[in-house]
């Protein structure tokens, strides 16, 4: 099978084509190297901004379209909106007309949980429906609704993925390697607010059983799956876990934070039960991914 893979050079998309080349698919990664950096030397590489037309590489014979380019900063998305529009909506837009344009069999696009803004039903089913809080979550769905008209009016196969919090791996921005990065900068970790916002995580390598699941289904269509833990946790809890891996008490510090001015949902817990339908069961609750994550980043820290 043919895959291309928008935002293969990032950390979700690295892992997902990594993992696609083990299975011993074919994979064209496409990416402007604007955050990613990844390289996975046996896939296909092209250098391309997705957020300008008259792309002309050959894509193949009906590919599989993963599209994972974005700017994935939700607070920046609250200072550089026009800048964040244009990664977000308008690559997704010249993504699907390339795809439209190669016969796409399948076309997989990473939504995230802040379509949901700040739900009142939790933990949130696929059909809530409620205005995003960030303009990021904004341009995730308006994203969503194109990758929907096209799959509807052109008949391409596609399926939104609304992601909880991702870690693990080599993951390069979050809330576990911002506190990694100023430990090993020996500076206080910066918690914003009473630290008591909450939210559900789940390792990378669970996220990429669930895609893979995904990708493999016999199904005609438009569809949206919540891909997210059967638990959530708190900040607090997060510098809990932190202590018990360095074994200490890390250094803290407290920034007063505007979460409505930075777009940030307080509370984010999905409902992942369609998917589980599926057969997709996350191993690792939200707690051991950020356990296994601080492992990744930090090392035998001591
Ligand atoms: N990491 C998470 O927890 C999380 C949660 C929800 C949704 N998502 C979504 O998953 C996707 C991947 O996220 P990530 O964490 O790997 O982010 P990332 O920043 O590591 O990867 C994004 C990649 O897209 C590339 N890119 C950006 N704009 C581009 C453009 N115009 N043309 C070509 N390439 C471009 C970047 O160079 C980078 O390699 C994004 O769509 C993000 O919004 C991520």
């Amino acid at each position: 099978m043919e895959y291309v893979v928008t935002g293969g050079a990032g950390y979700i998309g690295g892992h997902l084509v990594d993992r696609l080349i083990e299975s011993g698919q074919g994979v064209t990664v496409i990416d402007d190297l604007s955050t990613g950096s990844y390289i996975n030397k046996r896939s296909r590489f092209i250098k391309f901004d997705l957020r300008k037309d008259g792309f002309d590489e050959d894509l193949g014979k009906n590919p599989t379209f993963i599209h994972l380019a974005a700017d994935p900063d939700v607070q920046n998305s609250m200072l550089d909106i026009n800048s964040h529009y244009e990664r977000d909506v308008t690559a997704t837009l010249n993504t699907l007309e390339m795809a439209r344009k190669a016969d796409a069999k399948m076309f997989v696009f990473a939504s995230s949980a802040t379509v949901y803004g700040n739900a009142k039903k939790l933990p949130t089913p696929e059909d809530y429906d409620d205005v995003p809080i960030s303009y990021y979550g904004l341009f995730k769905k308006v994203g969503e609704r194109l990758v929907e008209y096209y799959s509807r009016n052109y008949g391409i196969k596609a399926v939104s993925l609304r992601f909880a919090n991702i870690t693990g791996g080599r993951v390069t921005h979050n809330v576990v390697y911002k506190f990694a990065e100023m430990m090993k900068k020996n500076k206080p970790i910066e918690v914003w607010g009473d630290g008591n916002q909450r939210k559900s995580y789940v390792y990378i390598s669970d996220l990429m059983d669930a895609v893979t699941i995904l990708i493999g289904r016999d199904s005609i269509g438009y569809d949206t799956f919540n891909i997210g833990n059967d638990d959530w946790i708190t900040v607090n809890e997060i510098i809990g876990i932190l202590r018990r891996r360095i074994g200490g008490e890390p250094q803290r510090s407290t920034i007063e934070t505007d979460f409505a001015k930075i777009g940030d949902q307080r509370e984010m817990f999905l409902d992942a039960s369609k998917i589980k339908k599926l057969g997709w069961k996350p191993k690792y609750t939200s707690g051991e991914a950020i356990d296994l994550s601080f492992g990744d980043v930090l090392g035998n820290w001591k």
